[in-house]
């Protein structure tokens, strides 16, 4: 695993920087700006807002959410973020700054669930066309880009089968081709990896995962070094097709991110120790997480990863759908929802509830069980497997 070398500086950008107290009469906490509109004495001083930045009205920028762009920005090493009412509305602003009709899209097979219907989406009603592959074999994107491809969207470690692609390798193809990266890094947050610095174009985030990390927040985030992109992510999807951040969700976002190194690290400790009591157990079949030595991209995890999360892909030694869900019913402390990165353990089956005909190649993991780890210690989490699979 490569030193967290970055750990001082993020520290500093998750507490202090970007608060900017002497604004706010000595508060080290910024306020929370409700109003959605912004006064001035003379008009030709809003007119200039596309411009200069002014803050005009909510929909286009506001004081609080600006806060959480540059904070998320800098822990990317990004220039530029822009946040979006959803992790979904941020997926379809990237989509629609950087294509068009006839345009050719690759999407990672692996990828949340939602992510590729809506990539599907494109393809059926926009006149876009898509392919779906593992990515995990550079050779494999190569063959697969078109001259019309304009962008690749990837999602690693992809959040229930903990693949990991080579982010530096797929991106120069990509750019090769003349196409854009963009990555979903919800799993890992700012902390465990930082995709621009391998040549990915746009960064985004779920927010209501670890950046969120209390379960009270939806909203998503795009980071890029582009300037252009940044200009349409701005313009064409948050200005013209809506979508803004609420003022709320932004401060609460802000509040969460002084403690997401110290979140992050208690579920990547519990992780951990899940995997391995896991991996070991004679009713358990398959785990999928990156800390295990038998994960097959070992040499990717160390070059791109600072150490793992607390969400992890089970597949119990068994075929019968009742068997898996009787395990996943048997649990106390973990809760069955949605999502993952908050203070509460969470089971879920992520593939279980969707129609048979849409997962393909996946149609053989549909019972895979997803862990995620939160907060309630290592010991707690692995009695309660302990004695759910003691049920089956
Ligand atoms: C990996 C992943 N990416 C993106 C999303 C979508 O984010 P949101 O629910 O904020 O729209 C989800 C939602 O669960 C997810 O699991």
């Amino acid at each position: 695993m490569p030193e967290y070398k970055d750990r001082n500086r993020d520290l500093l950008i998750l507490q202090h920087e970007f608060d900017e107290p002497h604004k706010y009469l000595g508060s080290p906490v910024p306020p929370v700006f409700m109003n959605s509109i912004h006064v001035f004495d003379k008009l030709e001083q809003f007119e200039s807002w596309q411009e200069d930045g002014t803050f005009v009205y909510g929909r286009n920028g506001n004081p609080t959410v600006d806060v959480l762009e540059r904070k998320i920005a800098a822990l990317e090493h990004g220039k530029h973020s822009v946040v979006y009412s959803s992790g979904m509305a941020a997926l379809t602003a990237a989509i629609m700054s950087t294509c068009r009709a006839g345009d050719h899209i690759i999407c990672m097979t692996e990828a949340y669930s939602s992510i590729r219907e809506d990539v599907e989406m494109f393809a059926d009603r926009f006149g876009m066309s898509a392919s779906f592959i593992t990515c995990s074999d550079l050779q494999e994107v190569e063959d697969t880009m078109q001259e019309n491809t304009k962008l690749v969207v990837l999602e690693s470690p992809a959040s229930t089968f903990l693949r990991v692609v080579d982010l530096e390798g797929i991106a120069k193809i990509a750019h090769r081709h003349g196409a854009k990266t963009y990555i979903d890094n919800s799993w890992s947050s700012p902390i465990l990896q930082k995709p621009l610095d391998f040549g990915i174009d746009m960064v985004m985030h779920s927010l209501s995962k670890y950046i969120g990390g209390h379960s009270d927040v939806i909203g998503g985030v795009v980071t890029t070094n582009d300037d252009k992109i940044h200009h349409d992510l701005l313009h064409i999807v948050r200005d013209l097709v809506g979508g803004c951040l609420g003022h709320m969700e932004a401060w609460l976002a802000i509040r969460s991110l002084r403690t997401l190194e110290m979140r992050v690290r208690e579920s990547e400790r519990a992780g951990i120790a899940v995997a391995k009591y896991l991996d070991s157990h004679p009713k358990v079949r398959k785990v999928y997480h990156t800390s295990l030595p038998t994960h097959p991209r070992q040499d990717l995890i160390k070059k791109q990863q600072t150490g793992h999360a607390g969400l992890l892909g089970v597949t119990l030694d068994t075929d019968d759908e009742q068997t898996v869900l009787r395990f996943c019913n048997s649990l106390q402390v973990f809760r069955r929802g949605a999502a993952w990165g908050s203070f509460s353990s969470l089971v879920q089956m992520p593939l279980h509830h969707l129609p048979i005909d849409s997962l393909g190649d996946l149609l053989k993991d549909r019972l895979i069980v997803r862990l995620a780890c939160g907060f309630e210690g290592a010991d707690n989490l692995i009695a309660d497997l302990e004695q759910a699979l003691e049920k089956i």
